[in-house]
């Protein structure tokens, strides 16, 4: 029986998803995005030229495979059409390249502006939001008042939407919120009659249609497990499952029929946006990290926060989602790191856990692993037994203490510089 596949990130996001899915997509025919929005920015480089995806799947850029936009994702059909305007530009056709589900949901100019509103009213508990809308949309979503794709197709739809967006402001008059909206709905409007160029379907049909096919299906994720509304370090959190098991939700295919799970995780730590990151460096070092690893975000360009491999919180990353391999990013931002660290264990209040704990906010203590640099470019290397000594044993110990392999480890942010075990 054909499976899918998924690829998810362990960490707080950006951990390098967009090219593993550039990479792993010649083995697979189909290739969906399951949960998120146009809060990812996903990175692709590749014969000198730089992508960076928000809501279209990273699968896009291997000609010939059919990309979906599966239920679990919310859409925002401005942010939609300038990206994929912005491919058409460059030559790839989306109209047959890429379907859309009919329950994704959609993202209103409201939305949007609902998301600023609860930040500002949050004062210095921010979560730091991208400000797409996210929280909002599904909000609706799970309180039963959502719009979705398929509604566009409506003769009610108008009417739909007006009902939405009545709801909305009177949310924000409540909340004393000033806003302008005239232009963002001109733009809107325009951008869902565009939308409609696009093949909306039944993608929970089309996916289990393609693996009873014997056609292989790649989910991707985005956002990363840190940052589930479930097991993340709540409230700073998105407001989807980025977990495996979102996957099931967000693309209508049964829980057997997961494949592999790739996990993928920078060979350090960043995060964007607030919330607690108990191996966060405030000097030099996390500096270094953010120089050397260009750590600013691909949609907000804020700077994220870096520090050291988190092992408590990967391994909790790996267990919620069941991860069969993992995927190590940007090794090579540590390059001339003379000693690395790794988190192995947490001290919180006195007493030592190797579990993620529940009241993130309570001051917790990393204890550290010491480990020496390899000292050396690792971009030039392109086999597992090209690599230094000292990066083969940071390598190791990360299997060792997970008990799982790590099969690719890339050392550079082009499709090339890929290494598969
Ligand atoms: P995503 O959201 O998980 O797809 O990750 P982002 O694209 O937001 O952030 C990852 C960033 O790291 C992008 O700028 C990538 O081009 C870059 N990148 C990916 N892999 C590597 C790597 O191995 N080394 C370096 N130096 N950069 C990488
Ligand atoms: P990719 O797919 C990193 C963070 C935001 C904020 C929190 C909630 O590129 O890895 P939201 O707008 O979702 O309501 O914001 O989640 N966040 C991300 N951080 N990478 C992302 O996506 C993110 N998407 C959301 O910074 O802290
Ligand atoms: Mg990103």
């Amino acid at each position: 029986m054909k499976k899918v596949d998924v690829i998810l990130g362990l960490q707080w996001g950006d951990e390098g998803k967009g090219k593993v899915v550039d990479v792993l997509t010649p083995r697979y025919e189909v290739v969906a995005r399951f949960q998120g929005g146009p809060n990812a920015g996903h990175t692709l480089e590749f014969d000198g030229e730089k992508y960076v995806l928000r809501s279209i799947p990273s699968g896009i850029f291997q000609g010939g495979k059919t990309n979906i936009i599966g239920n679990g994702v919310v859409l925002d059909a401005i942010l939609f059409r300038a990206e994929a305007e912005e491919l058409a530009k460059s030559g790839h056709d989306l109209t047959r390249q890429l379907c859309i589900s009919k329950k994704a949901h959609l993202i209103l100019p409201t939305h949007r502006i609902l998301d600023a509103a609860y930040e500002a009213a949050k004062g210095s508990a921010k979560i730091g939001t991208t400000g797409k809308g996210i929280g909002p949309t599904y909000t609706d979503k799970v309180s039963r008042n959502g719009m979705r794709v398929g509604d566009l197709l409506s003769p009610d739809f108008r009417a739909i939407y007006a009902a939405a967006k009545a709801r909305h402001e009177a949310i924000l008059r409540s909340l004393g919120y000033a806003y302008d909206i005239a232009e963002l709905e001109a733009q809107w409007f325009d951008a869902v009659e565009y939308l409609k160029r696009f093949r909306i379907i039944d993608s929970e049909y089309f996916v289990n249609g393609a693996l009873d096919e014997g056609r292989s299906v790649l989910a991707e994720g985005a956002q990363g497990t840190l940052l589930d509304v479930d097991f993340g370090s709540y409230p700073f959190v998105t407001s989807s499952n980025t977990v495996c098991a979102g996957v099931c939700t967000g693309l209508g295919v049964a829980p057997r029929r997961i494949g592999e799970v790739f996990g993928i995780f920078k060979a350090y730590c960043t995060r964007v946006g607030s919330g607690p990151f108990p191996t966060e460096l405030f000097d030099e070092t996390g500096d270094r990290l953010c120089t050397l690893g260009h750590e600013f975000g691909a949609v907000t360009g804020r700077k994220r926060r870096c520090g050291w491999l988190d092992m408590v919180a990967l391994k909790y990353s790996i267990m919620i989602n069941g991860v069969t391999q993992l995927i190590m990013m940007k090794s090579d931002v540590m390059n001339d790191f003379e000693t690395i660290k790794v988190a192995t264990a947490y001290r919180i209040d006195g007493r030592l856990t190797e579990e993620f704990p529940y009241e993130t906010a309570a001051e917790i203590e990393p204890v550290y692993t010491e480990l020496e640099g390899w000292r050396c470019d690792l971009r030039s290397c392109r086999r597992y037994d090209e690599f230094p000594e000292a990066f083969r044993r940071y390598v190791e110990f990360i299997e060792r203490e997970t008990g799982v392999p790590v099969k690719i480890i890339s050392v550079g942010p082009d499709r090339d510089e890929t290494i598969v075990r």
